[in-house]
């Protein structure tokens, strides 16, 4: 397997973002939606094997003070094989020197960050769109 790490937007087929994050699953995220927010996130991650996609990640980060990580999938054929890990210790070193990087995690997903050294949030809040979904997915409270 050889894998490529790319850390810039350059020449990136959202659509094939878009299919990646739909087969990972992490849902159903439109290619133009992708690039608007892949865009204007300082750090970004996307892991190739050859052509294919395999995995991606990103981070939205003011430079200064807070780093908040995101959109972190790999394809299910690629998991388990450390992906996941890599994408995530990279946009965490790319972000090194902000005071905090956060992130939340799928339900279920909360070990693996665990394991990445990032610990609970106690008084952690947020505004979700579609409230009602959110607290289907177990999300919030
Ligand atoms: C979650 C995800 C990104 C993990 O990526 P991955 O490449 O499979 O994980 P890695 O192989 O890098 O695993 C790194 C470590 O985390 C552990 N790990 C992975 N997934 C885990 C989980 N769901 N729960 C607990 N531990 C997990 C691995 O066992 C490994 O442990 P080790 O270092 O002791 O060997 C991947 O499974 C995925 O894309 N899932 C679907 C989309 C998703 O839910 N993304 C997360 C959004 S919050």
């Amino acid at each position: 397997m050889q894998l490529t790490w790319h850390d810039t937007c350059d020449g990136i087929d959202w659509e094939q973002l878009s299919d990646l994050y739909r087969a990972a699953p992490l849902g159903d995220k439109p290619p133009e939606a992708l690039r608007t927010v892949f865009g204007n996130s300082m750090f970004v991650c996307f892991v190739f094997d050859g052509p294919a996609m395999v995995a991606a990640g990103r981070a939205l980060a003011d430079g200064v003070d807070c780093a908040y990580i995101c959109d972190v999938a790999v394809l299910p054929a690629y998991q388990g094989q450390g992906l996941g890990k890599g994408i995530v210790s990279a946009l965490v070193e790319r972000a090194r020197g902000h005071k905090k990087i956060i992130l939340y995690a799928n339900p279920g997903k909360e070990a693996f960050y665990e394991k990445l050294g990032f610990r609970r949030m106690r008084t952690a809040m947020a505004v979700f769109e579609n409230r009602e979904q959110a607290i289907a997915w177990g999300l919030l409270e």
